[in-house]
């Protein structure tokens, strides 16, 4: 019998030597870590192995193992907030639950009951809830993760794997407030192409995006905007999902982000805002600031659209959206030597993801009550 995780096994060692916790004002992304981790094994004899939560440490894997060689590798990015009233929560982390699966699926790795291992991390981010930072836009980072480990060379689905969760007190991603970011259109490079693994949160798509980056850097871009295709379809921004926000010949407002066609990632604060927006025009809760109606739009934008709608004074905004840095504005796209430049707002944020933005951390930080919120 193969088992699935168990919450009623989860075993609780703790550490021996707790760390001094960190100026939440020094946090830099992914830098500090956490008292304790998350560990579940797999064996394909055995099922899920009952999951233990440790001192935070190194992990021993054999130098044969998979994940070394062929990136069966997986991960999540997700938050926890510790509200005003002393409540813990997360933010939509079914979402992640469900895409987890999905991303291990598309490796053949095991796939595990998401509800079981929410229950695991309820139990270290209680453990650790002293981690998550108190200040305003603060919140504790949590990296759940899923590898092959069987020490054998040959290329097949893995006979053992690794879960672990480890998680980061983070600041805001923009410490100094919302200053929008050049991108650098890349066409001589690709995230993802049809069939491919663009749509799963797969390690394996994150380290070619990398040199994609530096050489948005060495061009004086922060980021880079990834173009497909000999149209130059936008996709996404660095490892954030994107959107445009452009006027129609009626001065309708039109929210447009690139369709789930299998080369973008269903990102929870994609999804989170598309969601917003919608519920903003069909009046199930209106938004303060935004005008009345917005088409939402998941559809292909292409740079022609892009140029043009710029020319003609209807492009009013684009913006990158992510679990790390929620929204990040845009100013000027690098494009076949040029720059195209996009209107940003006064505060740095764009008229239309301002409002947005602040529902959405509303909510996150607890100010603003919703179902996406869950408890720990
Ligand atoms: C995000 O949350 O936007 C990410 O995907 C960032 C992570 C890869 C560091």
């Amino acid at each position: 019998v193969s088992l699935d995780i168990e919450p009623s096994r989860l075993t609780v060692t703790k550490t021996m030597s707790p760390k001094e916790l960190p100026a939440s004002k020094n946090l830099m992304f992914g830098r500090t870590f956490s008292d304790h981790m998350l560990k579940i094994r797999w064996t394909d004899a055995t099922g899920w192995e009952a999951p233990s939560i440790e001192p935070f440490g190194t992990i021993n894997l054999s130098p044969g193992a998979t994940v070394l060689h062929y990136a069966q590798s997986l991960f999540e990015g997700m938050k926890a907030y510790r509200h005003e009233d002393g409540t813990v929560t997360m933010f939509r982390p079914d979402m992640n639950m469900k895409r987890m699966n999905n991303s291990a699926k598309r490796l053949a790795l095991p796939a595990f009951d998401g509800n079981a291992l929410l229950e695991c991390i309820k139990e270290l981010i209680s453990l650790d809830r002293q981690w998550i930072p108190k200040e305003s836009g603060h919140s504790l980072y949590i990296r759940p993760t899923l590898i092959g480990t069987n020490g054998t060379l040959g290329v097949a689905p893995p006979t053992e794997a690794l879960l672990f969760v480890i998680t980061s007190p983070v600041g805001p991603y923009y410490p100094h407030g919302f200053k929008p970011v050049p991108l650098h259109g890349t066409t001589e490079y690709i995230r993802a192409a049809p069939g491919g693994t663009g749509a799963y949160k797969l390690a394996a798509n994150y380290a070619p995006g990398v040199v994609a980056q530096k050489s948005a850097a060495k061009q004086g871009y922060a980021q880079n905007l990834w173009l497909h295709g000999p149209e130059h379809w936008l996709t996404e921004v660095g490892t954030m999902n994107l959107f445009a926000v452009i006027k129609d010949k009626d001065g309708i407002t039109e929210l447009i982000t690139p369709p789930l066609d299998g080369m973008i990632l269903p990102g929870v604060t994609r999804d989170s805002v598309l969601a917003l927006a919608r519920n903003h025009t069909s009046g199930v809760k209106r938004l303060g600031g935004l005008p009345d109606v917005i088409k939402v739009s998941e559809r292909p934008i292409n740079m022609g659209e892009i140029i043009q709608s710029s020319k003609e004074g209807r492009l009013v905004e684009l913006f990158g959206t992510g679990t790390a840095a929620v929204v990040t504005p845009v100013d000027r796209i690098g494009y076949n030597g040029g720059d195209v430049t996009i209107p940003t707002g006064k505060d740095g944020m764009g008229p239309i993801s301002e409002p947005l933005w602040a529902e959405l951390v509303g909510i996150q930080t607890g100010a603003i009550k919703s179902n996406w919120n869950y408890v720990v």
